[in-house]
């Protein structure tokens, strides 16, 4: 350790008096001996564990295992639990809890005698809410990743998380598949410990966390139950503590190139869109500038270079026995910065640089991808003057230049209420519009823009539409979908005052949003609407309609923005 580096915690542990006794007397209930107060690196494991969070539900035996490399390294391991939030079970959405879940780790690390921090996140938000939380103290900060679950097996083929109960769901609605099937199926997707094994939100964010430089190599595709996942953990419990010695900190990783990498990577992989609400967010926590527009600017050139589900036919554990995240990043060499530098003190082109592919069905190179079009296209126009995305690679192509009608859901509830209605107007070329359900208006952001079709198009064969909204869309899902409309309507973006039958036309190429109507009936509509009344008024959920910022600003909170760092001068008695 360099002699002029103090460690945090001995602000804690190194005092010979009342405070020091405090401190040291009570953690010795717990069976720790003298020695571990004499200095060495306090570790924290920042432990999304939960058993109401099924993808992070191994998260304590990975705990241990990062444990065993912190000791090893002459380091000192403390584990705590943050709230955790769980993808199925969450209501209304664990999104409206990805600032209370950062806002919990931010504060808990700070109060404690932490010199560096591991973090266990795995469930979609539990990585950026970590990332962010985290960021706001910038201490050296190493991720470890749970791992994607086993491919799902059901009746002699693979199975997606997500992307095939979407598909199962519309089956049983158009009569092709039996509820016993779709019943059977529940246990054959999930099979084993891990997160959803598509290239959901999931396996999105453990990429996004390497392609930053924020993991070891190889952290995002390993499977759950892969010896080698447990391996990562104690290998990252080794870093941290040389970490700590070298005083990286999380803003030497967290750079510009870093979250330019990330962006270009993303792309790559086919990653989910709820990518950018996060990389936005955390951004804003570390200080690095970035805007939307940057999404489409430094993506849209960038091939799809993986045939993963939902853009493609692979899985997670496909992907790891191919080569992984490595692989991907070593064929992007010339649009990556190479020198951006990663937790293991090594430059993104040290650690990837000799990673090989071993399945070109699954992994190809910039010069023959899946796909030419990837990213995340942003598109602008009188119906979101602030931007809304749509992920190309998952869209039906002759959607992507489109006229049609609007049919308007008012709200969540109105689309559950009339989706299936026989009497409704609609048809292959309508457009599916719906409001309410943005960070203010639902409130959260759900996972709601890849709404069911009408019962009766889908019976009929039809199989994808244009849909329009201020919400989000699961990773796992596909579909020409058009997200993160912004302003949203719930705060009188021109989203709200889309009428049944007007005519909406989008054309990804330029990417223009527009509502066919003049500025003048525009300004018309919007200075005769009026907004919703408030939903909430006590707790949490009013605290959150108040500050979150809205989709292209990275829903965070306002007041979150940035970072109050690690120094907490006041003692606690
Ligand atoms: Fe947890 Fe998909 S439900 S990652």
């Amino acid at each position: 350790m360099s002699s002029q580096l103090k460690l945090r915690s001995s602000e804690w542990f190194g005092k010979n008096d009342k405070d020091g006794f405090l401190h040291r007397s009570w953690m010795k209930n717990q069976g720790f001996p003298e020695h571990v107060f004499d200095g060495r690196p306090v570790i924290g494991i920042c432990n999304s564990w939960s058993e109401l969070t099924p993808c992070n539900a191994h998260f304590r035996r990975i705990a241990e295992h990062v444990k065993r490399g912190v000791w090893e390294a002459g380091g000192f391991p403390l584990e705590f639990p943050t709230i955790s939030l769980g993808e199925t079970l969450m209501r209304p959405t664990t999104m409206l809890f990805r600032n209370l879940m950062s806002m919990d780790v931010e504060e808990c690390i700070r109060a404690n005698p932490i010199d560096g921090v591991v973090l266990l996140a795995g469930c979609d938000k539990t990585t950026p809410a970590q990332l962010m939380g985290a960021a706001s103290c910038n201490l050296p900060t190493i991720m470890v990743s749970g791992g994607p679950m086993l491919n799902g097996k059901f009746r002699g083929r693979d199975i997606g998380s997500g992307t095939d109960t979407f598909k199962f769901s519309e089956d049983v609605r158009a009569g092709k598949m039996s509820l016993a099937a779709f019943a059977e199926a529940e246990v054959c997707m999930s099979r084993s410990n891990g997160h959803c094994m598509t290239m959901g939100t999931a396996s999105t964010m453990a990429s996004m966390a390497e392609s930053l430089g924020m993991t070891l190599p190889t952290n995002a595709a390993i499977p759950a139950v892969d010896s080698r996942r447990y391996t990562l953990a104690h290998m990252s419990g080794q870093r941290i503590v040389a970490m700590v010695r070298e005083d990286m900190k999380m803003s030497h990783i967290l750079t510009r190139d870093a979250f330019e990498n990330a962006i270009r990577v993303n792309a790559a992989i086919g990653g989910s869109t709820n990518f950018i609400v996060h990389l936005l967010a955390l951004a804003g926590r570390i200080g690095v500038p970035l805007e939307l527009q940057d999404f489409d600017v430094l993506g849209h050139d960038i091939p799809l270079l993986v045939n993963l589900m939902p853009s493609g036919e692979y899985l997670m554990e496909d992907f790891f026995y191919a080569g992984g995240l490595p692989v991907v990043m070593n064929s992007m060499r010339e649009v990556l910065h190479w020198n951006a530098r990663t937790v293991n003190g090594c430059s993104v082109g040290e650690n990837v640089v000799n990673a090989e592919c071993y399945d070109d069905r699954v992994i190809r190179d910039l010069n023959n991808p899946f796909m030419h079009q990837s990213g995340i296209a942003v598109l602008r126009g009188n119906l979101c003057p602030n931007g809304a995305i749509i992920k190309p690679s998952a869209a039906t192509p002759k959607l992507m230049a489109h006229r049609g009608s609007a049919i308007v859901f008012e709200t969540p509830d109105d689309l559950r209420a009339r989706i299936d209605d026989p009497s409704m107007e609609v048809n292959e070329t309508s457009v599916m519009v719906l409001k309410g359900a943005g960070p203010q208006g639902y409130p959260g952001m759900p996972e709601m823009g890849n709404m069911p079709m009408p019962k009766k198009l889908v019976q009929r064969g039809v199989t994808d539409m244009l849909r329009i909204s201020d919400a989000r869309m699961s990773g796992t899902a596909y579909g020409t979908v058009v997200l993160h409309t912004a302003p949203e309507s719930a705060v009188g973006g021109p989203l709200a005052v889309v009428k049944d039958g007007d005519q909406i036309e989008i054309d990804v190429e330029s990417r223009r949003l527009q509502l066919v109507i003049s500025d003048q009936e525009m300004s018309t509509r919007l200075a005769a609407w009026s907004p919703p009344p408030l939903k909430h008024t006590r707790g949490y959920a009013s605290l959150y309609v108040k500050h979150v910022l809205q989709a292209d600003k990275g829903v965070d909170f306002d007041f979150l923005l940035g970072s109050s760092g690690a120094y907490v001068p006041q003692e606690s008695h």
